[in-house]
């Protein structure tokens, strides 16, 4: 039987999942790809013990240019995370003609037509599917499963640390700092939680289903995203008493020949599933024009899902190791779709909803609405429960379908009026 030789750089979390699964599954793996998996080498900077694993010291080495430079390693594993030194750990791999698995989703954002071209050059194959929604196999899905069919949207849940933090707002009526305590208490949000908050982590992975749904190279910059940080519980009293959820949304949309792509909060109805995945659960739907709507649904996170991610990988590549020298048609991931181009985050069509912070005295409302009225936006629902004459309140409302570009040019206008006190919130409505 063939052996393909695996070398780890990153033994953390994720890291350890994979020992794990290569060290007590090789049996089950070989029987089912006919190819024995061996891990050869790993490397990381910190070599004591990890729990649930005893690792025979010989694997295990400080020397990532120990496991690149080896001839007799197949496979590349990159788990270190972050930009540098993991581009270079990667390029230089497929330069040597190492095949390469990855959970980096932030370094393919950004770096990712650079070591896809280099891995086509080389004949090598770059594994991606922790990068992703973790355990979900969003990617193995995109590639393969979907390729007969033109994808219209793809929009979900992608960071369980964001979701984690609207559900417990949502369900325990806490505010966002104690949300985000208690999920660091979990180890659901990093002790640096901005990457998550801000919507970047979101935002890495839409450029990845970007290119894998509609064949368009995508750079983070080229996506608008928002984080959740504005978002209060008051914001989600009030939705949830018109009936909608507060969720952080990655959507990838095709609108015509261009491609809507955004990161932000938004109102979703209560009555669509999104709603109801809750806490650091992740979600996507990707509506096909054969298939019709699909739903994946599961953990984006943890040590043994993301694991079991890069082991798919991992075999994936050890079943084909001997096609991907040999092929005429090396990895490729843009393709020629509908889809030209972003449109521009002005363009968009939504309904919102606005929480704006007023003196309560005559006239505010009339202030308020004539410069909706003026940028062609319409007014659905108004609500001002508090009633605090001469103080601050919360006035809410629910929009029409509005222009994005509109909405900005009246919130600018409307926050310099004497009797807002603080930034107007809009949070776009999802349908
Ligand atoms: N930090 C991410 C999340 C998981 O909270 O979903 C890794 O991408």
């Amino acid at each position: 039987m063939k052996t393909v030789n695996v070398g780890l750089i990153g033994f953390g979390t994720v890291g350890t999942g994979v020992v794990k699964t290569l060290l007590s599954k090789r049996r089950s793996l070989e029987s089912r790809s006919g190819v024995s998996i061996n891990l050869a080498k790993i490397a990381d900077l910190n070599l004591r013990p990890r729990i649930g694993v005893r690792v025979p010291k010989k694997l295990l080495t400080r020397n990532v240019d120990s496991v690149i430079k080896n001839r007799n390693i197949d496979i590349v594993v990159e788990l270190i995370g972050g930009i540098h030194p993991a581009k270079e750990i990667i390029l230089k791999s497929a330069r040597l003609g190492k095949h390469v698995v990855t959970a980096n989703k932030a370094l393919l954002a950004e770096h990712g037509r650079e070591i896809f071209s280099l891995a086509s050059k080389f004949k090598t194959f770059v594994g991606f599917e922790a990068s992703v929604g973790g355990g979900i196999p969003v990617i193995n899905v995109l590639k393969n499963s979907f390729v007969a069919n033109d994808i219209e949207v793809i929009h979900g849940i992608l960071n369980g640390t964001t979701n984690f933090i609207l559900s417990k707002m949502s369900e325990e009526k806490c505010a966002f700092n104690e949300a985000l305590r208690d999920a660091q208490k979990r180890g659901i949000a990093e002790k640096n939680p901005k990457l998550d908050i801000s919507g970047a982590d979101s935002c890495h992975k839409l450029c990845l289903l970007a290119l894998l749904g509609f064949g368009l190279s995508v750079k983070p910059k080229d996506i608008y995203t928002e984080g959740i940080e504005k978002v209060s519980p008051i914001d989600i009293e009030y939705a949830k008493n018109w009936g909608y959820a507060v969720k952080s949304l990655a959507i990838a949309k095709k609108v015509g020949s261009k491609l809507d792509l955004r990161v932000h909060p938004a109102l979703i109805s209560l009555k669509k599933i999104l709603a109801s995945v809750k806490y650091e659960d992740n979600a996507i739907f990707i509506r096909g024009n054969m298939t019709g709507e699909a739903l994946l649904y599961g953990k984006g996170a943890g040590e043994l899902p993301t694991a079991s991610a890069v082991v798919s990988d991992i075999v994936e590549i050890a079943k084909n190791v001997d096609d991907f020298k040999k092929s005429k048609n090396p990895f490729k991931l843009e393709f020629a779709g509908s889809v030209k181009k972003v449109r521009k985050m002005h363009d968009l069509t939504t309904r919102y909803y606005v929480r704006f912070s007023v003196i309560d005295k005559p006239g505010v409302l009339a202030g308020i609405s004539g410069i909706l009225a003026q940028n062609g936006i319409s007014i659905s629902t108004v609500s001002q429960k508090e009633r605090k004459r001469g103080q601050p309140v919360p006035l809410v409302m629910l929009t029409h379908e509005a222009n994005e570009g509109s909405m900005q040019k009246a919130l600018d206008r409307i926050d310099k009026l004497s009797y807002v006190t603080e930034k107007s919130v809009e949070i776009r409505i999802e349908q």
